[in-house]
């Protein structure tokens, strides 16, 4: 079965590609932070639905233990899939913060890129062993790495890097017929950095060709489509999903 390793997937985004994978007939193992309760709703949600999910604890910003969580993928993909591949891997966990460049502090600056860029390379690169040949990754970046966006700037420049790092895991492990693209959102109604104010949407959806912002979903279904066989011959892309944002 391909079961898929989909990070944060307890909200949002990544809840929202859980399910789509889910009904895609994928197993999944979502990892959540902080948030148990909500991980274990979306693996209920999943099971309700006649799929197969588990939620696995994981901090992004953490690579110490990784080695740890990939010895746990290990044995829940043993005991629930009877088998020891993994298919996928979705890099999505991720947290905003609002600051403008010149007000940015060294610990701001280090936990973004723990999260958002150094994390998903070492993730990646601990998880490589148990993903089978012709797995598929998918790195979520942002919109803002293309429209620069006053407040965001390490944010944006981590998701750049995370961009040309898809392409390189892709140069890299083509030999094994792995394929990485990243997925990159505009404004998507979830709890990022605390959530979108009335105004900052009125704002984003005047900006958007198709006039208003995009939902979980949205986005969740191309990250479970480049999962599956329709993306197959999609590879090293960075596919914007943001409905027509600043064009
Ligand atoms: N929403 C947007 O407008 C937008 C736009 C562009 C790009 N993105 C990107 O899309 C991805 C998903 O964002 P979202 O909007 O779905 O965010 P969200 O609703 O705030 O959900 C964030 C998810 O990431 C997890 N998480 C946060 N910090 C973590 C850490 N240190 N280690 C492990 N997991 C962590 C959270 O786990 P807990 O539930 O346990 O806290 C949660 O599952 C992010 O990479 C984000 O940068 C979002």
């Amino acid at each position: 079965m391909n079961v898929i390793v989909i990070t944060g997937g307890s909200r949002g985004i990544g809840a929202s590609a859980a399910l789509h994978c889910a009904r895609r007939g994928m197993g999944v193992i979502l990892t959540y932070n902080d948030n148990l309760a909500a991980a274990q709703g979306i693996v209920r949600r999943i099971t309700e639905e006649g799929g197969k999910a588990v939620a696995q604890k994981l901090d992004v910003g953490a690579p110490a233990t990784f080695s740890v969580f990939r010895d746990d993928v290990a044995q829940v993909l043993n005991d629930v899939w009877s088998q020891g591949v993994i298919s996928g891997l979705v890099n999505n966990a991720g947290f905003g913060l609002y600051n403008p460049l010149s007000d940015v502090t060294e610990d701001q600056f280090d936990r973004l890129m723990n999260v958002h860029l150094k994390g998903p390379f070492f993730l990646t690169q601990a998880l490589l062993p148990l993903m089978g040949d012709g797995a598929s990754i998918v790195n979520l970046t942002s919109a803002t790495t293309r429209v620069a966006t006053a407040g965001v700037a390490p944010y944006a420049a981590f998701k750049g890097g995370l961009e040309v790092l898809t392409r390189y895991m892709a140069k890299e492990f083509g030999v094994r017929r792995i394929r990485a693209n990243a997925v990159s959102p505009g404004a998507i109604r979830t709890e990022l950095g605390g959530g979108l104010t009335s105004d900052f949407e009125a704002l984003l959806a005047s900006q958007t060709a198709l006039g208003k912002v995009g939902e979980p979903d949205d986005v969740g279904r191309v990250i479970a489509m480049l999962l599956a066989d329709e993306g197959q011959w999609i590879n090293a892309q960075t596919i914007e999903v943001a409905g027509g944002y600043v064009i």
